[in-house]
């Protein structure tokens, strides 16, 4: 027998085979990028709406006018995940459909489609996971300041509790926001999303009220709930590894993983924000709009925490001459580009990262469990006549990832699921239509959908996995 427990082990089995049958199988999709319907049953225009009609903003002039008409064929795609043989599926509901204008009653044709939506997932077998909060604010809302104007936050926990007076009584889990880095950073800060501001300080003012809309929601939700709920946020994390071990390249990746990761964390899980991310937003004369109590709401305790991950990276803190400070004497922000096969994103594909993530996570959070609310990739897909994508490279990368959360899970990380990004090829954002990640290949001329093989591969793997051979 061998008994030298210091031996390095060799995996006997795939680590997917040691996921164990309580394991949450599922796919996720998000309003604007799937529904369609922007003008029907009194939704009014969100961010979004208005943003993809700005010259330039969004690749070839595409919107989700139509998207994958979802809200038209809503049946048909939950029947895609009932054979699938998935267990939950996480959608977003439309603000601007349920509250046309983000203020004052329910729009009841606009919660409707939630209903149906939901009751068809539950007659077919599947649990209804909401995100309240997918990026597509009213338009009303951002003419009166946005998410930078601290008032949106009591908006947003208004419009929560209507929500949840309508399907709090099927649905068992939600997750208030969706990435708040994206809403924040790249909708307020860098221009690149919805509403394309470009400011530092709206978004970190952003980020604060998104986080503040969180706390207030989740308060207000558990005290509405009849039953068990489970409660929580997702957040986009990544790897920031430092290039080589100089202080100056570590010290860019202190910041990145502050700016990106510990932003967000720190204050739901710690009930503070990190100290030496508010010294750099000092620097560049930015403080967090903190008011006395905001902190003790944004830290109300959540049930779940959910986790997208996409891709690493590596940082630098020298430029390509050497220098540590640029012309304006500011410290270099540099992302190192590795020789790592991409995706059509051009994100770098890092399995490992993601096991050093989550267990990172599980030692420097602990006590929260977490499921991966999104996890997948964008290529270039090619379909055959029949419109069947073979699509291996897709297989491959959530192959790698998900064996990544097994092997993390076996590392003592509290992993509860596992949902694929997307369901459906649909509306990348800035990107438009061009960048595929759906399992499922939508033709956009007929609306046909066509399981991929990736599709396939995950209905076996689950079954597989469930022991269901
Ligand atoms: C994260 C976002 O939540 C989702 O909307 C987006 O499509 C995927 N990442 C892929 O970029």
């Amino acid at each position: 027998m061998d008994t030298d427990l210091t031996r390095p082990r060799v995996e006997q089995v795939d680590p997917i085979d040691t996921l164990p049958p309580t394991f949450r199988w599922g796919v996720a999709t998000s309003s604007y990028q799937i529904e369609g319907a922007v003008a029907e049953d009194g939704r009014t225009p969100s961010i979004w709406d208005t943003f993809c009609r700005v010259p330039g903003a969004v690749a070839n002039g595409d919107h989700g006018d139509v998207a994958c008409d979802h809200y038209h064929r809503m049946p048909e795609d939950v029947a895609l995940i009932a054979d699938l043989g998935l267990d939950t599926y996480r959608f977003s509901v439309a603000w601007p459909r349920v509250q046309p204008g983000g203020r004052g009653p329910a729009n009841p044709a606009g919660l409707a489609f939630y209903d149906r939506l939901v009751d068809e997932l539950l007659g077919r077998g599947v649990d209804p996971w909401v995100t309240l909060y997918h990026w597509d604010l009213p338009q009303e809302l951002e003419d009166a300041g946005g998410w930078p104007n601290r008032d949106t936050a009591y908006r947003f926990a208004d419009y929560a509790e209507l929500v949840f007076a309508a399907l709090g009584d099927r649905v068992r889990t939600w997750t208030t926001l969706n990435e708040p880095w994206c809403s924040a950073m790249l909708g307020y800060a860098y221009g690149d999303h919805a509403p394309g501001r470009r400011d530092l300080g709206d978004g970190i003012a952003a980020a604060h009220h998104l986080l503040l809309g969180h706390g207030l929601a989740t308060r207000r939700l558990r005290a509405a709930a009849q039953s068990p709920i489970e409660l929580g946020l997702t957040v986009n994390l990544s790897t920031a590894d430092p290039a080589t071990d100089s202080a100056a390249d570590r010290d860019a990746a202190r910041a990145a993983d502050g700016l990106g990761n510990r932003l967000y964390l720190d204050p739901v899980l710690r009930g503070a924000y990190p100290q030496d991310v508010v010294a750099d937003l000092a620097a560049e004369g930015v403080r967090i709009p903190v008011q006395d109590g905001d902190l003790e709401v944004i830290a109300t305790p959540i049930d779940v925490l959910g986790v997208n991950y996409y891709f690493g990276q590596l940082h630098s803190g020298v430029d390509e001459q050497g220098r540590e400070r640029d012309d304006d004497g500011r410290p270099v922000r540099r992302v190192v580009r590795r020789d790592l096969p991409r995706t059509a994103m051009d994100w770098e594909i890092v399995p490992e990262s993601f096991t050093d993530l989550l267990v990172r996570l599980h030692r420097d959070y602990p006590g929260v469990p977490m499921v991966i609310t999104e996890n997948g990739a964008a290529f270039d897909d090619k379909p055959d006549a029949e419109g069947f994508v073979a699509d291996d490279d897709r297989v491959d990368y959530l192959t790698e990832h998900l064996r990544a959360v097994a092997r993390a899970r076996q590392a003592g990380a509290d992993l509860r699921g596992y949902f694929a990004w997307s369901l459906l090829d649909n509306f990348e954002w800035a990107y438009g239509y061009d960048k595929r990640f759906g399992i499922v290949r939508v033709d956009y001329e007929t609306q046909r959908r066509t399981p991929k093989r990736s599709a396939l591969w995950y209905r076996d793997t689950v079954r597989r996995v469930r022991g269901q051979r």
